[in-house]
């Protein structure tokens, strides 16, 4: 994974350009960061473990000509100052930065030592810079182009060459790259997610299939892995005029929770229609007769995403009453033999950049399926892979922990399953009972915000356990995993999230007066079952903290502290569980001092497998 930036041009020096595009990029992974580029024939890097500011606090460099730049996630080799991009060849001529991993680099390795390179790093990444030193005679494209084909597995790079100070060399290959020229033809932009790129309009285009591009000021050619000059269509990309801002809140993730309300009407809005029940997506091109011919509905996604999947299954079988599994996306692509044109296959990602996610659509996409991505980010790969998408409408989600993607995913789904039902013919009870309570969802979101204070105050309480346990049934045990996978990624305590029915076959041995048990309550169907649950737990001692709808008397007396939701229909209940579970996790996360929008070791886009 990992981020790329560069920069050519006269608009900017080339330096700021990067630093500001690594600040955007940061998301996708801040184990180290460093830049690379080119000042009166010398080749300058500076590199550093840990976020961009470390780097900004030991940078010296007043100006650079031409400015390559990489902030890491890391996969091969230790977080250190060491292993940080840029790359170097034994002669210090070029500097490269990598997106990906590649998966020969062992080998690879051992034969350019052989051959007398000087390798410094543990990185798979250093291969690449020695493996097109060694084939560089002059021309750096004609290196890069030579070198390419001895490489397996994914990559984006980006390369500058200390004697062609007028140039990048970028590719890519299964990795995002996206390649912005102004119309003035006064700069070149290179960068991982064009969503970085701040400022004005510029023409975009995005390498793939192992193409080479050769950037120069305001120019871009784009050679194929036999060195044809190809032409590639370019997209009028606006950029946006400035970085996002928490605007006053103290994380982003606490501004992005508190956004939910105006998410979620987004996600509806030209959309659905309270007073029709009908749901139109303006892209989603879907006939009535494919809609009847589906047998059955796949989900892929990975963290979050895949469980926003999960609550889209029971969507589609309650309401379209139709077959679906959701399945996270790094086993599911092992699962296509008995797949066919008969499946649909929805991709769901924050990002679209994911590679599990990925590489599993490209899978059931090769059996034949008509694949429906569902995301936030509008140019990314998926979108433009799929067959169709649905916008979340959410806006950035700059947080690494994601918070208002899941409810938005999660509100589409519920519409799409009316679309989908409509389209069958099937006017379910269940469908009509969804479309009447959709409208409502955005006020529930809002009561479960106005009573954070409340939320604090219980998570300050349980903030000092290293282990909880989240339980819940039907779409609450979706919901209780969701909430457990917060407060691990934030908070970086052990968060099991079981199905109440599980309870019994295992996990109550490990239940003691030191493991809080948080409870997701609101599922009417099976709220008896829950209860008898958590007096199984209470009956061992330990402490329980219910989210619980206000409809439930009988849960005042089981619960050491209770947080009460508005009452909805069952589908809908994960909106406001949800949220309340994020706060949950965010106070907690406060309260043990923790980089809660930067926690350790995640990146918000994961772009290996
Ligand atoms: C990373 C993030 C998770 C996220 C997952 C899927 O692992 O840390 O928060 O849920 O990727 O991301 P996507 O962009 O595909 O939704």
């Amino acid at each position: 994974m990992c981020g790329i930036f560069g920069y050519i041009g006269d608009n900017k020096n080339p330096l700021h350009a990067c630093l500001d595009g690594l600040a955007q990029l940061e998301y996708r992974g801040y184990d180290s960061t460093g830049i690379a580029g080119i000042q009166d024939g010398h080749l300058i890097v500076c590199k550093k473990e840990g976020k961009l500011a470390n780097l900004q606090n030991i940078l010296t460099l007043k100006t650079l000509e031409v400015a390559i730049g990489h902030t890491r996630w890391a996969t091969h080799g230790k977080v250190n100052d060491l292993n940080a991009h840029p790359h170097l060849d034994t002669m210090h001529s070029l500097a490269i930065v990598h997106n990906g991993i590649i998966e020969n680099y062992d080998a690879l390795k051992a034969q350019l030592k052989n051959e007398g390179a000087a390798f410094v790093t543990e990185t798979d990444s250093e291969v690449i810079a020695h493996l097109i030193a060694k084939h560089y005679e002059g021309d750096l494209l004609k290196a890069v182009q030579t070198a390419l084909p001895f490489l397996h597995g994914s990559y984006a790079i980006a390369l500058i060459h200390k004697d062609h100070p007028d140039q990048i060399i970028a590719a890519a290959h299964h990795c995002p790259l996206a390649i912005g020229t102004n119309d003035a033809q006064t700069e070149s932009i290179i960068s991982s997610d064009p969503n970085a790129l701040v400022g004005g309009f510029l023409k975009i285009l995005f390498l793939r299939n192992a193409e080479i591009a050769r950037i120069e000021k305001g120019n871009v050619q784009v050679f194929d892995s036999h060195g044809n000059l190809i032409v590639k269509t370019q997209e009028r990309l606006e950029c946006a005029a400035k970085a996002p801002s928490k605007d006053g809140f103290e994380h982003f993730l606490l501004k992005e929770i508190f956004e939910q309300p105006i998410t979620i009407r987004k996600a509806m809005l030209g959309r659905f229609s309270s007073e029709t029940a009908k749901v139109e997506f303006d892209d989603l091109k879907i006939t009535a007769e494919e809609a009847r011919n589906y047998k059955q509905v796949w989900f892929l996604g990975c963290g979050t995403s895949s469980l926003a999947g999960s609550i889209g299954a029971m969507y589609l079988e309650e309401t379209a009453k139709i077959p679906a599994f959701s399945e996270i996306a790094s086993e599911a692509r092992y699962r296509t033999e008995l797949i066919g044109p008969e499946t649909l296959i929805i991709a769901i990602s924050q990002s679209g950049e994911t590679a599990d996610t990925l590489t599993a659509m490209r899978a059931f996409k090769a059996k034949g399926c008509r694949t429906i991505a569902i995301c936030n980010v509008k140019n990314s790969t998926l979108t433009r892979e799929a067959d169709y998408s649905i916008d979340l409408q959410a806006g950035p989600e700059i947080s690494v922990c994601s918070s208002k993607a899941f409810t938005s995913q999660i509100a589409i789904l519920a519409l799409f399953a009316l679309h989908l039902a409509n389209l069958r013919n099937t006017t379910s009870a269940e469908a009509l009972d969804l479309a009447r309570a959709m409208p409502f969802i955005a006020n529930q979101i809002q009561t479960v915000l106005e009573k954070a204070p409340q939320l604090e105050k219980i998570a300050k309480k349980y903030a000092h356990f290293d282990d909880f346990f989240f339980m819940g049934r039907r779409y609450m045990f979706t919901t209780c995993l969701e909430a457990a996978l917060k407060l691990k990624e934030i908070s970086y305590v052990n968060a099991n999230g079981y199905a109440g029915g599980e309870l019994k076959h295992g996990p109550i041995a490990l239940i003691s007066p030191t493991f809080p048990v948080i409870c997701f309550c609101a599922n009417k169907k099976t709220e008896e079952k829950i209860i008898s649950n958590l007096m199984e737990v209470k009956a061992r001692g330990a402490p329980i903290v219910a989210f619980a709808p206000d409809s439930m008397t009988q849960i005042h007396s089981i619960a050491d502290d209770l947080f009460t939701l508005p009452t909805t229909i069952d589908p809908l209940a994960p909106f406001a569980s949800a949220v309340a579970g994020q706060l949950f996790a965010y106070y907690i996360a406060k309260e043990r001092g923790c980089d809660i929008d930067r926690p350790r070791h995640l990146a918000k886009s994961v772009t290996v497998e």
